[in-house]
């Protein structure tokens, strides 16, 4: 079975039911009805997708991207019922829509703007939901998290596959959304979901660390690996004549770990960073063994 196959026997199925406003966290208002504005970048992920459908995306890909799309449309209605219940914040709305235009429009491949948006904007968006909202807030939180988690393997998986980039300006887009959904929030609040740095630094770090196994259940941290590697040995000689330890060896030499400077281009730092995830990976996985 390929990855994607196994991505989507992983989803479970879930219906969005209109819920009731309860009480949120003190001093979250603000913040949750911008997090909830960007509910309005739901459908254009589905149509980022649906865009690269009809281009090159991978044949085997094709039925999970399909049914990712559905998920979306389900995400903007679930999200609209939260909205029905505690109402919208009009200027919070606009605002919103002016930076779903940007996304839309940044050049950037479909499957890359999706992967990006998801990672690390939705999943900063919905712990945010998840900590500081109310009942409705947590349970539509819990059921995107799980569909989420799918996508941005599946949007990674062809992300990689297709060689695609992730350029400067978009992750200045990422940086600005984060920024504009955060900004009701102070820095020094002592509470760590009202802190407004602990939600930047969790952007920044799900953006640049990559740590995509990590946030995996197992079994998808499993399927992402077999297609990075294929290397489906023990420690036996390979058949290019080295043993696994050797060519380790060779990889530790070939790509060290990455030493960034200020002035190291961003795309260079993840550049070397996948490298180096991969090299990390080989090696956890001898000393499994
Ligand atoms: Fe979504
Ligand atoms: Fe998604």
């Amino acid at each position: 079975m390929n990855p994607y196959q196994k991505l989507l026997e992983r989803k479970r199925t879930w219906t969005p039911v209109q819920t009731t406003a309860g009480t949120v966290k003190e001093g979250a208002e603000l913040v949750l009805s911008r997090a909830l504005a960007l509910r309005h970048m739901e459908l254009p992920v589905g149509d980022f997708i649906n865009d690269a459908l009809a281009s090159e995306v991978p044949e085997m890909a094709r039925e999970l991207l399909v049914s990712n799309v559905k998920d979306e449309e389900k995400h903007d209605l679930a999200l609209g019922y939260i909205a029905n219940a505690h109402g919208v914040d009009e200027k919070a709305e606009a605002e919103a829509l002016r930076l779903r235009d940007a996304w839309t429009s940044h050049p950037d491949h479909t499957i890359t703007k999706a992967m990006v948006a998801e990672r690390a904007i939705f999943f900063v968006l919905l712990p945010l939901m998840r900590f500081t909202g109310d009942g409705g807030f947590r349970t539509v939180s819990a059921d995107i998290s799980r569909d989420e988690q799918i996508h941005v393997a599946a949007n990674s998986l062809v992300h990689t596959e297709l060689g695609y980039n992730i350029s400067p300006s978009l992750d200045k887009l990422r940086k600005a959304t984060i920024n504009w959904v955060m900004q009701p929030l102070s820095a020094s609040n002592p509470d760590k979901y009202l802190n407004k740095k602990f939600w930047l630094d969790s952007s920044d770090r799900l953006m640049y660390e990559a740590k995509l196994l990590s946030l995996l259940p197992p079994e998808l941290a499993e399927s992402q690996r077999s297609l990075n590697m294929q290397i489906q040995t023990s420690h036996s000689t390979l058949n290019i004549g080295l043993t696994v330890e050797r060519l380790l060896e060779e990889l530790e030499d070939m790509f060290p770990p990455s030493q960034p400077t200020p002035e190291t281009p961003i795309n260079q730092i993840m550049y070397r960073s996948g490298q180096r995830s991969i090299v990390d990976f080989i090696k956890s996985r001898i000393e499994e063994n």
